[in-house]
């Protein structure tokens, strides 16, 4: 059938889409190359839905590696791809998210860790991505390294974050900026002040587990702080989402990790596992996230599909910094 320019944009998708030829088991390069085709096809251009209010997201597992800068940024850059206006809060000293985004970060560079302490305001911090200027970002510096410390004796040292994102907020609002659609707060491997002030100032946390054989060790940790949380900081607080990352699908194990996550979070957890990719490792050190660093590679698409259940699944639930005191 000829894709003729009088067609919607939904009928040339579905055109394109029946282009594809199907392929069997017998060949499965053919078939995954005609599978990333299809959904590079379905996600092109694919506007997102938008929150009714801005959805404050914490990126958090107390274990490092299993994925919660790659997808705090990933996430972000596909939102923003999306059409929406997205702010990645960078709440870990060693700045991976600034990296990723290609934002300055070098040490004494205004940064969250200003905002925390009281120097600055989000507004005098962020910084557009070098990807899309629907997409900002409040940096980390080495700096922040100091704050857990210096927090311990400042007043009010849990909402610090909270309070600072209210104003912003408020602030975007006041000046005819365009409302944010979504925050991602990336998080530090542990769960210090720092962790705190990240659940204390969202609605919502968002766990990346890994696939692999621990990949539940340490979860019940995780949700006995966040359970801390909601009793004495934040009611509202809720562990929203699950996204199973790094996952070795040709393996038994991440298929049984994955099925093991699901049993015990069959809400939360995503239907879009992200796979293991060396593309998604590569991005970071030029600067970008896979999202624009290789649109097309299936780590790439995984992330922009974990994005799109996101935006699909909270849209109109969940609540946001407007209900905070
Ligand atoms: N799906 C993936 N495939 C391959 N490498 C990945 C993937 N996700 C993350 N990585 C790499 O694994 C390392 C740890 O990921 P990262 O997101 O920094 O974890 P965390 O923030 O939890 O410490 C990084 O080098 C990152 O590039
Ligand atoms: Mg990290």
């Amino acid at each position: 059938m000829p894709i003729s320019d009088s067609l919607s944009d939904e009928e040339r998708k579905a055109a394109q889409l029946g282009a594809v030829p199907d392929f069997g088991a017998d060949t499965p390069l053919a078939a995954q190359l005609a599978l990333d085709t299809k959904r590079t096809i379905t996600l092109a251009n694919a506007a997102f839905d938008r929150p009714l209010q801005t959805r404050v997201l914490t990126v958090a597992n107390q274990k490092g590696g299993v994925g919660k800068t790659t997808t705090a940024v990933n996430i972000a850059a596909a939102m923003a791809r999306g059409g929406l206006h997205v702010l990645v809060i960078d709440n870990d000293p060693q700045g991976n998210a600034s990296t990723a985004l290609g934002v300055e970060h070098g040490a004494g560079a205004p940064s969250t860790y200003d905002v925390l302490i009281g120097a600055s305001t989000f507004a005098e911090v962020v910084q557009p991505s070098a990807f899309d200027p629907k997409l900002i970002c409040a940096p980390a510096t080495i700096d922040l390294s100091g704050a857990e410390i210096e927090l311990v004796s400042i007043d009010s040292r849990e909402t610090r974050l909270r309070h600072a994102l209210r104003d912003y907020l408020v602030h975007r609002g006041q000046q005819g900026l365009p409302r944010l659609d979504y925050v991602l707060i990336d998080c530090p491997p542990s769960l210090g002040l720092l962790t705190v002030n990240a659940f204390t100032a969202a609605g919502e946390v968002l766990i990346p587990i890994q696939c692999e054989y621990y990949a539940l060790e340490g979860l019940s940790q995780l949700l006995k702080n966040i359970e801390l949380i909601q009793a004495h900081l934040n009611p509202r607080l809720a562990v929203s989402t699950i996204l199973l990352t790094m996952s070795d699908t040709r393996t038994n194990l991440a298929r049984e990790v994955a099925q093991e996550v699901r049993d015990h979070f069959p809400e939360q957890t995503l239907r879009t596992v992200i796979p293991r990719s060396i593309r998604i490792s590569e991005a970071p050190s030029y600067g970008q996230t896979v999202i624009e660093y290789d649109p097309a590679s299936s780590g790439a698409l995984a992330y922009a599909e974990a994005a799109r259940e996101i935006a699909k699944r909270g849209a109109a639930t969940t609540s946001n910094e407007g209900e905070q005191q």
